[in-house]
């Protein structure tokens, strides 16, 4: 029944990542208080920070974009204004988070298939002094672009601006050491790089920046300092914790360090990446974005020019093959997309070309290739 998921998530798991879910612990057990901490500790050395060094992870209730929200309208100040870099639907999505919050905002967009322009933010942040946060995606995953966070944390953190990261589909599987970037806030989720189930998202927070936002949220459920203090005094979720989640998330957490961590992490994706690509190509598919801008986490295809391709169809046949693609979510150029995250077994990607060429000749769809 499971299929290889090459999306952007929820993603393959290891079976032992599963099975560590059929354990009941209850939200005050002493054990499960001890593995949230486990869990938190695990996070800021995989951002390459410490409690010393002045960095706090907070778990949060919810799906990535909760996560995002929970940042967003507990940190920028009521007086503030957020700058949104965008490259995608999910900078856009940023924006649309702190618009309908009812904060100031200001955007600085590029096209979906390039990185921003650092001459320009740097203009803008000399011309903007009412400019209190910027918020950027790292991989932005609608487009598989890569945004070069370091660079743009070394101009924000020259203005002394709030940093904030939405590295959703990169952390745990691109290295990033968080206190060269300037990041005071990053925000990623269970079910991406780091191979766990659905179920939160987590905020990994530069105490000092994390103190201001006290009494700052917009919203009760997301008030990530409220979380924070609550994980601080008690070592407890504030409202009921996605357990089972939990418990998936330690296992991963294990077999990532198991793999060889960050690093061995990225260069499996990065290897799968590459087979993607020589496959796709020789199929005859053309990227959306240049190679060099390309994440190693999800590639976006154009459409063949052959009327005969209909991507329903095409996506339809592939799944019941027993691969799953994704659609695209560009507004400028018709495209789908293929993940190689997640616990993949190694023939996928050579399985999932295969099934491409055989699908594309039960369609008659002619390529270059
Ligand atoms: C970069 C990025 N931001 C935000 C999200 C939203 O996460 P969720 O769907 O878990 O809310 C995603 C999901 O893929 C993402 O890739």
């Amino acid at each position: 029944m499971s299929k290889n998921l090459f999306t952007p998530g929820p993603l393959n798991t290891s079976a032992t990542v599963k099975q560590a879910m059929l354990h009941d612990l209850g939200s005050r057990d002493e054990a499960f208080i001890r593995i949230v901490a486990e869990i938190r500790a695990e996070l800021l050395s995989l951002g390459q920070v410490s409690h010393q060094t002045g960095f706090e992870a907070i778990p949060m209730q919810g799906s990535g974009t909760f996560g995002i929200e929970s940042v967003i309208g507990s940190t920028v100040h009521r007086e503030g204004k957020l700058l949104v870099i965008i490259n995608g639907a999910y900078g856009e999505r940023i924006l649309k988070i702190a618009q309908r919050l009812g904060i100031e905002t200001e955007s600085l967009r590029c096209p979906e298939n390039d990185i921003p322009d650092l001459d320009l933010l740097h203009e803008t942040l000399g011309d903007d002094g009412d400019i209190t946060d910027v918020a950027v995606v790292h991989c932005e995953t609608s487009s598989g672009v890569l945004n070069p966070v370091e660079k743009i944390g070394a101009i924000v953190h020259e203005f002394g601006r709030n940093y904030i990261v939405d590295a959703m589909s990169s952390f745990g599987g691109i290295p990033l050491h968080l206190e060269r970037a300037h990041i005071d806030f990053l925000i990623s989720s269970s079910n991406k790089c780091i191979e766990g189930v659905p179920g939160f998202s987590f905020v990994i927070a530069r105490r000092e920046n994390l103190l201001s936002a006290r009494d700052h949220a917009r919203s009760v459920s997301l008030d990530l300092f409220a979380q924070w203090e609550a994980l601080e005094r008690s070592g407890q979720f504030r409202f009921t914790p996605p357990t089972h989640t939990l418990l998936a998330f330690r296992q991963a957490l294990k077999e990532l360090a198991e793999e060889g961590g960050i690093p061995a992490r990225h260069k499996r994706y990065q290897r799968q990446h590459a087979t993607l690509l020589a496959g796709m190509r020789k199929i005859g598919f053309e990227e959306h974005v240049p190679v060099d801008l390309q994440s190693p986490i999800i590639t976006t295809f154009r459409y063949p020019e052959d009327p005969s391709f209909q991507f329903e169809e095409f996506y339809e046949q592939l799944a019941e093959r027993g691969h799953v693609i994704y659609p695209g979510k560009l507004t400028e150029h018709e495209c789908f997309r293929v993940g190689n995250i997640g616990r993949l077994p190694e023939d996928a990607i050579p399985n999932l070309l295969s099934a491409i060429r055989e699908v594309l000749a039960a369609m008659r769809v002619h390529l270059p290739g």
